[in-house]
């Protein structure tokens, strides 16, 4: 566990790096990937290039330009008409508009990012794509603004490498799915064989590698958590040992039976 000065001091470099990010996007400018800028990497392994063409062309050009992420987590969570789907780190807002004309008017998209720069570059993007059910909130992933037991589908595009407390994260998704609600999430992951301070040579904090946790990490503080069906697929190596992935998996419906008072 990370000293509280340590998380707090890095927290707030991505916090400036994104808001960066964000302002360089809203000027039209590439977010510089490659760099140490956002996410590192080839252009192939981030950002919009990772979406369909189709599913570009239901977007502003502007919220396509702006993606940061390094998958695709709309087309792996298979969202339904009339869900409840929360983005975290939800950036200039490509996941929420996707999920939001998925789910359709009688469902909702909640994007939740820390940069106020971001959530007003998404706000242009949201209403640029003319989308009524989305609703974006400011606050931390570590700590998120909804009731427990009020979403079904989490979705995350490469943001809970930057988390500074991964566990808090993922017991706060957990907390805030729905009984059978599901996870559809991309992340930076590692190969077990590579130690912290391997990812770390690989790449920067804030460029979405040194962060990033392992694939048995991953899915031991998913179960830790209580969520079961766990499965973390790499899908494309961004750097060495360090791939692009998506994780998945599901609240089971029990959770509620088993704390509920024996009859
Ligand atoms: C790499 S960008 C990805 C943005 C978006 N998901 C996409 O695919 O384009 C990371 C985003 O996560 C946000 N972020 C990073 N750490 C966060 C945290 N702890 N709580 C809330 N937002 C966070 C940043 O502000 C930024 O918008």
């Amino acid at each position: 566990m990370m000293s509280i000065e340590t998380a707090d001091a890095l927290r707030e470099k991505v916090r400036q790096r994104y808001a960066e990010a964000a302002l360089a996007a809203a000027e039209g400018e590439g977010c510089g990937c490659g760099t140490d800028s956002c996410c590192e990497g080839e252009g192939a392994d981030f950002g919009e290039a990772l979406y369909t063409l189709e599913e570009r062309g239901e977007l502003p050009q502007a919220a396509a330009l702006a993606s940061l992420g390094c998958g695709n987590p709309t087309a792996v969570a298979e969202l339904l008409e009339g869900e409840v789907v929360l983005d975290l780190g939800s950036g200039g807002g490509i996941d929420v508009i996707l999920s939001a004309r998925r789910v359709g008017p009688s469902g909702v998209a909640y994007g939740l990012d820390m940069t106020e720069e971001m959530l007003e570059l998404a706000r242009r993007n949201v209403v640029q794509a003319g989308v009524q059910n989305v609703h974006l909130l400011r606050g931390a992933i570590e700590n998120i603004p909804l009731p427990s037991g009020s979403v079904d589908v989490v979705i995350s595009n490469c943001v809970i490498n930057l988390s500074v407390d991964k566990a808090a994260v993922i017991s706060e998704i957990a907390r805030v799915l729905k009984p059978g609600g599901r996870i559809g999430i991309s992340d930076v992951v590692a190969e077990d064989r590579l130690a912290a301070a391997q990812r770390a040579e690989r790449g920067s904090y804030v460029g979405c590698i040194a962060g990033a946790l392992s694939k048995s990490e991953y899915e031991t503080g998913l179960e830790a958590a209580g969520l079961e069906d766990v499965s973390v697929a790499f899908t494309h190596e961004v750097a060495d040992g360090m791939h692009g992935a998506i994780i998945k998996a599901r609240k089971p419906l029990e959770l509620h039976a088993r704390r509920a008072p024996v009859a």
